[in-house]
């Protein structure tokens, strides 16, 4: 897609990768990404960051369409040396010769370990460090964290711009470049899985710069992300406080429910403690890992303020594909949640263990007692999952009751 015009003398430069389903090998994006780069047109010419090298066609045509001979750029500012975003700075910087390159403290870390950049014309900025281009300013804020360690955000107060680098993204590849201008409950969801599978380890970090952006009373109008669609007038306030929400990480009424099964017992006890959970007026939702890809489990889960893992033990252990949607899970740091454990058993029995202590890793409270069935269950077994699902609600509402105070 080519260049497009935001504000004036504001471009957009980046690449649409129209047809990715992976997303840096470990979330899903099912509807494609972009990468969003900007060349700001002044009396210094800058660049902020490039896109994935995959793209790199595309990107530098871009960049001729608005600026002519790359020559004309004289600064670039790297916001974020993830490769999706400085994938193509080395050829950038050796084509367009910059006068100065703006990047963080750990960004020139990066800089050196993933480019190995030498003698490039660095401008380190700590936060507070501001540097004009003519008719505006640029104001730099480190959010290390947010999502690597070099992150900043680049604050442009005379057009209201906020180039705010992995926050507010998500993953969709549009010809659109504005979140008004594409269907909101789509753009929503796409909000909330990238903050559930990229931003949310780092919420107390998303907090910290919204209490910043409100405590030296930015006016934004124009947010712009490194993925997906740009917020602009109402959108702003929108997705800010969408951001607060989700770091806040309050309890909600569901739960959800996932599990792997070899026979169908796990899964059927599944079923029942769903109806258990159900009875007790919880919203439920089961998923089986093998069904579901762990991004969307983790997008389901942002909704959720109980989960509940269900696996079948498995020489002595519990089936690899829970394993592995757990560590992702607990990677993820979610907050405030009740967690159970469930399964069935020919022998040894461990899985209810395996599972309450994984779940003891970044659940607040785990169920006491989880239900484990030898073999196929019966009618009593089936009661006693129903039981255990009502106690895992009863719990939950508990905890929101506690949460609101
Ligand atoms: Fe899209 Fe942290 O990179």
């Amino acid at each position: 897609m080519q260049a497009v015009e935001l504000k004036k003398g504001v471009h957009w430069v980046g690449a649409i990768d129209w047809n990715g389903k992976d997303f840096h090998g470990y979330s899903q994006a099912q509807y494609g990404t972009t990468y969003n780069a900007f060349v700001i047109k002044d009396e210094k010419t800058t660049l902020i960051d490039t896109v994935k090298a995959d793209y790199k066609g595309e990107f530098f045509c871009n960049l001729s369409q608005v600026v002519g001979d790359l020559e004309n750029i004289d600064y670039i500012v790297a916001n974020h040396l993830e490769p999706d975003h400085a994938g193509c700075l080395v050829e950038a910087v050796e084509r367009i010769k910059p006068e100065k390159i703006f990047v963080s403290p750990m960004g020139k870390r990066s800089l050196e370990t993933i480019y190995h950049a030498k003698d490039w014309p660095l401008e380190i900025c700590k936060s507070g460090t501001s540097a004009s281009i003519g008719s505006r300013t640029m104001q730099f804020v480190e959010t290390r964290m947010l999502h690597w360690p070099d992150n900043m955000v680049t604050y442009i107060p005379e057009d209201k711009l906020l180039i705010c680098s992995d926050a507010f993204g998500q993953n969709w590849a549009t010809s659109e470049r504005f979140a008004d201008e594409v269907e909101p409950v789509l753009l929503e969801r796409l909000l909330k899985e990238y903050f559930a599978n990229i931003v949310q380890p780092y919420s107390p970090v998303v907090l910290k710069t919204l209490d910043a952006i409100e405590e030296l009373k930015l006016d934004v109008d124009m947010l712009m992300p490194d993925h997906g669609l740009i917020w602009r007038g109402e959108g702003v306030k929108f997705v800010l406080d969408k951001y607060r929400e989700y770091s806040m990480g309050a309890p909600k009424p569901k739960a959800l429910i996932f599990y792997d099964t070899m026979w169908h017992s796990t899964e059927n006890m599944a079923s029942a403690i769903a109806s258990g959970i159900k009875s007790e007026g919880i919203e439920v939702r089961i998923m089986h890992v093998k069904k579901h890809h762990h991004s969307a489990i983790m997008t389901e889960l942002m909704d959720c303020g109980a989960v509940l893992a269900g696996s079948p033990t498995h020489n002595n252990g519990i089936l690899p594909y829970m394993a592995s949607t757990l560590t992702y899970m607990k990677g993820l740091r979610p907050q405030n949640k009740v967690g159970g454990a469930f399964g069935s058993f020919g022998w040894s029995g461990e899985c209810v263990k395996i599972l309450s202590d994984w779940l003891g890793q970044f659940c607040d409270v785990v169920m006491e007692n989880p239900v484990k069935i030898k073999n196929v269950p019966e009618h009593t077994d089936y009661e006693e999952c129903y039981t255990y699902g009502q106690s895992v609600a009863k719990a939950l509402k508990e905890k929101i009751a506690a949460y609101k105070g």
